[in-house]
């Protein structure tokens, strides 16, 4: 342990609150993202009762510096003076109305000015809502049914029911999700497509090219895509006539202050946002040409909360906030340290791992075979133990500074030390005093 921190966080009152929510809440938390057992189940916190800028503290009293930012919600960081001023002052005048608020106009007008494909846009309350409307629109625009995807795209029927067919999900999730509740008729309307590998989506779109209405992916998650990739997947959905889709909802605006397409220099036909649009409020857009989005008014697409203003209002601020504190340079600039910082560290302990990954989104592998699950556990484990909250990567929000990277970096050294003796000790096993974390739903979920 440090000597930055003399105990141990207990989470002894967050587990009592999740078992109880065991009895009411079916799965227990709302996202499995938040779920205990995708961290150090018993170490890790379930429960947060207040946070602020890159911390929130626990419902033990304990508080963590958090490298998970409510799921890369938050951009700014958590209670952002401004975006939650602006928040309150619309409140005072009415979160909703009975008719449309023009706010709803200069959002869409700030996107419009801001994402490159951008020529109409969509509101929804969050990532998988803005998908599903996405692939409503590619699906009416075309008058074809099948999608090709690549990636995560939330918990809709239309994705879920790639696992009709087997165990599509696999790679682009995680194993064991059986689509109990998604109709059987779905079958085969969600074709997985594996990311890089353009030989296969071309072999698809042969194969189904009178079906197909839309390719929908994560353009990137950790890694810069291969050299021309996403050019030739643009080229590919143009040749085949297809709706190019990107799901920018984990990326966001980290990578620029107009989401990824200026960095890739890609544009697609519709692009989805959500999370760090609003620093933290319910918000998701749809954003596209006007040639596909223009149908969407005679489809059907309508929920009453979509003009709700406090995601709206979030959203304008937390956009122009971006741009103002120049967040994408602020947030990358802390990934790079991170990353210098832990490769320094798996130098110093010759920890089998490297740390890598986009600057605004780094991650560190261990690589020891069997034992790597394990080994990925007593991490989270023993940063936890430190007030560190995270798995084993980094969604770096604005309000992460020095001392929270100080502090990170002690912990890591502490924790990297206890994996190098424990490999060399060959008692890894002994040290893991919880559940070690897995990839599969079904041992989520038991
Ligand atoms: C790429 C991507 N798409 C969609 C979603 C779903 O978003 P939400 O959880 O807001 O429904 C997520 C959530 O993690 C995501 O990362």
């Amino acid at each position: 342990m440090s000597d930055l921190d003399t105990t141990f966080a207990s989470v002894a009152r967050s587990m009592e609150l999740y078992h109880r929510a065991e009895q009411v809440i079916p799965g227990a938390t709302q996202l499995i993202s938040r779920r205990p057992t995708r961290y150090a189940y018993g170490f890790s916190p379930a429960f947060a009762q207040s946070a602020s800028g890159g911390t929130f503290t626990d419902v033990d009293g304990n508080t963590y510096i958090d490298w998970v930012s409510g799921i890369g919600a938050m951009i700014l960081g958590y209670c952002d003076p401004v975006v939650d001023e602006a928040v309150k002052r619309q409140i005072d005048t009415g979160t909703m109305y009975s008719v449309s608020h023009p706010i709803e106009l200069e959002l869409a007008e700030l996107l419009i000015d801001r994402v490159p494909c951008a020529e109409m846009v969509r509101f929804a309350k969050g990532g998988g809502d803005a998908c599903a409307i996405a692939i409503r629109i590619a699906r009416g625009t075309t008058g074809k049914d099948k999608v090709l995807f690549c990636g995560y795209h939330g918990w809709h029927d239309w994705y879920l029911a790639a696992n009709l067919a087997g165990s599509d999900l696999d790679p682009h999730l995680f194993p064991g999700i059986d689509p109990t509740g998604v109709p059987l008729a779905l079958k085969d309307t969600a074709i997985p497509f594996p990311y890089g590998d353009v030989e296969t989506l071309e072999d698809l779109l042969r194969t189904n090219c009178d079906d197909i209405a839309a390719i929908i992916m994560e353009p990137l998650r950790s890694e810069i895509p291969p050299h021309g990739y996403l050019k030739r997947v643009r080229e590919l959905a143009t040749e085949f006539n297809v709706v190019l889709i990107f799901d920018e909802v984990s990326s966001g605006f980290r990578p620029t202050i107009s989401g990824i397409q200026p960095l890739v220099n890609v544009e697609p036909d519709m692009a989805v946002f959500a999370k760090s649009i609003s620093n933290g409020y319910p918000m998701g857009a749809v954003v596209g040409t006007r040639a596909v989005m223009q149908p969407a008014s005679q489809m059907f697409i309508s929920s009453t909360y979509w003009s709700d203003t406090l995601g709206i209002r979030a959203a304008i601020t937390t956009l122009k906030e971006i741009e103002r504190r120049k967040t994408p340079e602020v947030i990358q600039d802390t990934g790079r340290i991170l990353k210098q910082k832990v490769a320094e560290l798996i130098t110093k302990h010759s920890v089998p791992a490297v740390c890598g990954g986009v600057d605004w989104h780094p991650y560190i592998r261990f690589d020891i075979g069997h034992l790597t699950p394990l080994v990925n556990t007593l991490f989270i484990q023993e940063m936890a133990k430190r007030s560190i909250h995270m798995n084993l990567s980094f969604y770096i929000n604005a309000a992460h500074g020095d001392e929270e990277v100080s502090r990170t970096i002690a912990a890591i050294d502490d924790v990297f030390l206890i994996i190098r003796n424990g490999l060399d000790a060959e008692v890894i096993p002994e040290l893991v005093d919880t559940i070690p974390q897995t990839d599969s739903f079904r041992r989520l979920v038991t």
